[in-house]
């Protein structure tokens, strides 16, 4: 078997489309712009080069962007004196701590400061726990984007067994409550799990969320199984030249692609629907900031 490749780059620039569409809509009708602040903290490579992408797709799509660029010598004061500025900010309706922060600040204590209808990542306690009981929240965009894919191509997940690989609370939990909410049977596979293989081989959805290249092989997957890739792990890749890179996800993706029934390539797949999603995640924000 052969996989279909789910094209989320494609799909996210219909998000987009649609996303710059009613912010147009809002604009011209009430006078509003829906507005997304970026607080990024130091100098990772990885952080500024996803921080410049939103920054760009967040102007692209109508809404303004603000950049706020700290030194990775802020206080934990300072970052929260600025959190607080942007909460009471009536232009800024999302809010976006860039992670990982420098070591001695405070991960948790950051992100429950940002007022949770501002929170468009949707890691704030509040948002958490509106999730996991089925009410109206702020939802992590990595998952959120995962799910509109999945639904995409399935129509109903009812009754799937759907197996998420990784428990972070960025991906890996978030994941597994959209598609519990979804009538999934899930269960969340991770480091410990025993034999993991046979977990994930009775899954007709295996998200993998991991964070360690091409991970997930073939065998971990069981025939016309869907495969999400969310990892993006930048490798050597001496074929290409020395020195050179590239990018792969934590599934391998010729061996699972042989497989599957459906996979997200990486990169093309995940990766920009992330993006989509936060600036439908603002768009949401603003709206129900203004009734
Ligand atoms: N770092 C890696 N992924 C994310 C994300 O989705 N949100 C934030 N705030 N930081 C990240």
């Amino acid at each position: 078997m052969t996989a279909s490749i789910i094209d989320g780059k494609g799909f996210a620039a219909k998000v987009r489309g649609e996303v710059g569409r009613h912010v147009k809509r809002l604009k011209d009708e009430h006078g509003i712009t829906p507005g997304l602040a970026v607080v990024l903290v130091g100098e990772d490579p990885a952080s500024q080069v996803y921080v410049r992408s939103k920054g760009k797709q967040t102007v692209e799509a109508g809404m303004n962007s603000y950049e706020h660029k700290r030194d990775a010598s802020i206080s934990q004061e300072e970052l929260l004196a600025l959190v607080e500025q942007l909460n009471g900010d009536p232009a800024v309706h999302g809010i976006l701590v860039q992670l990982p922060l420098p070591d001695h600040i405070d991960e948790d204590l950051v992100i429950n400061a940002i007022d949770p209808a501002k929170d468009v990542d949707g890691f704030h306690i509040s948002n958490v726990g509106l999730l996991g009981t089925g009410q109206e929240s702020m939802v992590p965009c990595t998952p959120l984007g995962c799910l509109m894919m999945l639904r995409d191509f399935h129509g109903s997940l009812s009754g799937m067994n759907a197996v998420v690989v990784g428990r972070s609370n960025i991906v890996g939990k978030p994941m597994a409550q959209l598609l519990l909410g979804d009538s999934c049977t899930v269960t969340i596979a991770h480091s410990r799990t025993k034999d993991i293989k046979e977990v994930t081989r009775r899954a007709d959805i295996v998200v993998a969320a991991v964070g360690r290249p091409e991970m997930v092989t073939g065998d971990w997957i069981k025939p016309g199984a869907t495969v999400i890739d969310v990892g993006i792990n930048r490798i050597d890749a001496p074929e290409k030249g020395e020195g050179k890179t590239r990018l792969v996800g934590d599934c391998h993706f010729d061996s699972c692609a042989e497989v599957a029934g459906a996979i997200t390539p990486v990169p093309g797949g995940v990766g920009p629907m992330t993006i989509a999603c936060l600036l439908a995640n603002t768009l949401t924000a603003c709206c129900r900031a203004n009734g």
